[in-house]
């Protein structure tokens, strides 16, 4: 079957769709990882760790060097501060920024009110992107602890549903379930899938995984992929694999 990967490359090129999550504690480790991936990267996530770290001025460097970045802070809180947090998060000049949607409809849209007043006059706003369940949840976990009854596919099409009424771009999610996301919003809805893992890399805490090449082919927009690049030995080497694997669909 043709990857999705080929039949979308007007949304935007093919490595722009793949996103590196940069899950390290100093710049130096970062400057490294880039530096072992020979300029093949061109879109790069900062999560928690490295934004605890190293502050909003990682973001700057990082566009300084002409890479998009996704800041994954994954806001969740009262509409008010979830506001202010957009309206001070959007100065970074962050082409993608997240919060959970299990914050509910009010906070999803006063967060949307935020990021738009904090973006500078000119500038584009950054994608605004929901979590829905996180990828290393389970459908066990999600019943017997967080007490969510039901499939764990029909809250993660309930949240998507949620998310494009609050007026989202899109949300994260597994791979697995683009297809439902896209069936319950509308085909350009955005879906940002971690859970993705090179043939043969281990799974770690994520549990709704499935490989770069299938991902595509499932619908989705976005790739975000960790540790199967940035803890590999040779990491040119799986980075340029995957984007062969994801060309030919396999
Ligand atoms: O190393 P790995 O490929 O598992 O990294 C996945 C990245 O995506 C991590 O930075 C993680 O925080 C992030 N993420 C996720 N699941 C979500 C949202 C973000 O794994 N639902």
């Amino acid at each position: 079957m043709e990857s999705s990967l080929t039949q979308n490359h007007l949304l935007c090129k093919a490595d722009e769709r793949i996103i590196l999550a940069l899950d390290f504690q100093t710049k130096a480790e970062v400057m490294n990882c880039l530096a072992s991936l020979e300029n093949q990267v061109r879109y790069v996530k900062v999560g928690l760790e490295l934004f605890y770290a190293e502050g909003s001025a990682i973001v700057s460097l990082l566009k300084e060097q002409g890479l998009k970045v996704f800041v994954d802070l994954k806001i969740h809180d009262i509409p008010n501060t979830a506001k202010g947090s957009m309206k001070s998060l959007a100065k970074h000049g962050a082409d993608m920024v997240n919060l959970h949607v299990a914050g509910g409809l009010a906070m999803m849209e006063a967060a949307r009110e935020g990021l738009e007043q904090g973006v500078s006059a000119g500038s584009k706003s950054p994608l605004l992107i929901g979590v829905t369940m996180l990828t290393s949840s389970s459908q066990q976990m999600m019943n017997e602890q967080i007490l969510i009854p039901g499939r764990l596919d029909e809250t993660v099409s309930h949240y998507a549903s949620l998310a494009c009424q609050a007026g989202l771009d899109g949300v994260v999610a597994s791979p697995l379930e683009v297809p439902i996301i896209k069936q319950a919003t509308r085909t350009d809805f955005l879906t940002v899938t971690p859970g993705i893992r090179t043939v043969g890399s281990a799974f770690g805490d994520q549990t709704r995984v499935t490989t770069p090449a299938k991902a595509f082919e499932l619908g989705t927009d976005y790739i975000v992929i960790g540790r199967s690049i940035t803890q590999a030995e040779e990491p040119a080497k799986v980075w340029a694999d995957m984007m062969v694997s994801i060309r030919e669909g396999k």
